[in-house]
């Protein structure tokens, strides 16, 4: 990045006017200005000077919100994705005849996980079910090998896959989310403005997030929104319930899609395909803008693994609330990419701390078996 704007600057037509000294001074700051500006990973990450000071700030607000809930009733409870409709013990199997491309990191070697999957509503209120929302699929897959890449959990054993049921996030960057988390703490007035003020791109994607119907969580499809590594390549992934499936979705109550998953697995399985979609026309697919889409027709998802979960009592409850969900619980073949999983790297590692501790609960990642 800072070397074609060397070059750019360079390469300007000479002029017989001689210049004034102070033009002379403009390629010798631009080079390290441009390099304090951003810094272009091979993956596309570029990486703005302001964002670890973003990054303190949305980690200031949230704590302070846990912290706040805590003092008001006595337990701490996720910011977001507060209430589970239930977790589960699944299985993911990686495909056997997957093209070189796609058979990197995890997907290198054809076998079976045990997996744990929690489904959950995004707001960080336990809100009616009937409420529109973001739904969420966490999926935890346990007794994968090598070093990972949080620093004080280098030694787990899991690599966790998180998924909402919409193809784009409605923030862009770190930058963003600090100017929405400070309106949504600012009251109703400010709140407001903010979706006022990001009408025709954000708040299109949050009212297209809100407005999903979704009766049962097992009968849902969902992305990873933002984007991470595939070895070489750069992925997002989606889970879709398998061709085929059938689903309960009797209940009508404020808490339907815990009784939906519950009133399938009390006697029906369920499955997911779990796909792939590579970063084939990086022009077009940014990996520093999550609100956009990186379109199905030119790069389709692929289907390299399944998740299946056969039928059984959904886990409820603290059994479900103690565990913890991180895009950066995952071996470097899978680094999450993007500003926005930069932000979630000391978010979910600084919250899900905070909310054990308040607790009294200890936190431990799952080794090699489901605990
Ligand atoms: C800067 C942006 C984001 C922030 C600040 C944020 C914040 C959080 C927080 C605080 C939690 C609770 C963590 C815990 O207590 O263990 C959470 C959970 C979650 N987030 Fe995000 N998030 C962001 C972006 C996203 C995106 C892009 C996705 C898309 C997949 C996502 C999906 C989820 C899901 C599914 C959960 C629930 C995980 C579970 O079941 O434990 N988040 N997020």
């Amino acid at each position: 990045m800072a070397q074609a704007n060397r070059s750019s600057l360079s390469g300007s037509p000479r002029t017989s006017r001689r210049p004034s000294r102070l033009v002379w001074l403009i390629p010798m700051l631009w080079g390290p200005l441009t390099c304090m500006a951003s810094e272009t990973s091979v993956d596309g990450e570029v990486v703005p000077p302001t964002e670890p000071a973003d990054i303190a700030a949305v980690v200031d607000l949230i704590k302070s919100s846990v912290q706040a809930d805590f003092d008001q009733t006595g337990h701490a409870v996720r910011d977001a994705h507060r209430k589970a409709h239930g977790c589960v013990q699944a299985t993911f199997t990686v495909l056997d005849t997957l093209p070189p491309k796609l058979s990197q990191g995890l997907f290198a070697t054809p076998r079976s996980y045990p997996a744990v999957v929690r489904f959950s509503n995004g707001s960080g209120q336990s809100q009616d079910d009937r409420t529109g929302d973001a739904r969420g699929m966490a999926v935890k897959l346990m007794g994968v090998p090598g070093k990972k890449l949080l620093e004080d959990e280098a030694s787990a054993q899991t690599q966790d896959f998180i998924m909402i049921n919409h193809p784009v996030f409605f923030v862009r960057n770190a930058s963003d989310y600090v100017g929405f988390q400070r309106a949504i703490d600012g009251g109703t007035l400010r709140s407001v403005g903010w979706f006022i003020g990001h009408l025709f791109h954000e708040t299109r994607i949050a009212l297209a997030i809100r407005n999903k119907e979704v009766s049962n969580p097992l009968n849902a499809r969902y992305w990873s929104m933002t984007p991470s590594k595939l070895g070489t390549e750069q992925m997002k992934f989606s889970a879709m319930p398998c061709v085929g499936s059938t689903f309960v979705e009797a209940s009508a109550s404020r808490d339907r899609l815990r009784d939906n998953v519950q009133g399938q697995l009390a006697s029906k399985a369920a499955c997911f395909d779990f796909m792939v979609q590579t970063r084939d026309r990086p022009g077009e697919m940014p990996i520093e803008d999550p609100t956009v889409e990186w379109d199905e027709k030119s790069a389709p998802f692929t289907k390299v693994a399944r998740i299946d979960i056969t039928p059984q009592t959904a886990e409820q409850g603290e059994a479900c609330e103690v565990r913890s969900f991180s895009p950066w619980h995952a071996v470097e073949a899978h680094r999450p990419l993007g500003g926005i999983s930069r932000v979630r790297k000391n978010v979910y590692q600084t919250i899900s701390t905070l909310r054990h501790r308040l607790n009294g609960q200890p936190r431990v990642e799952p080794g090699a078996k489901v605990e």
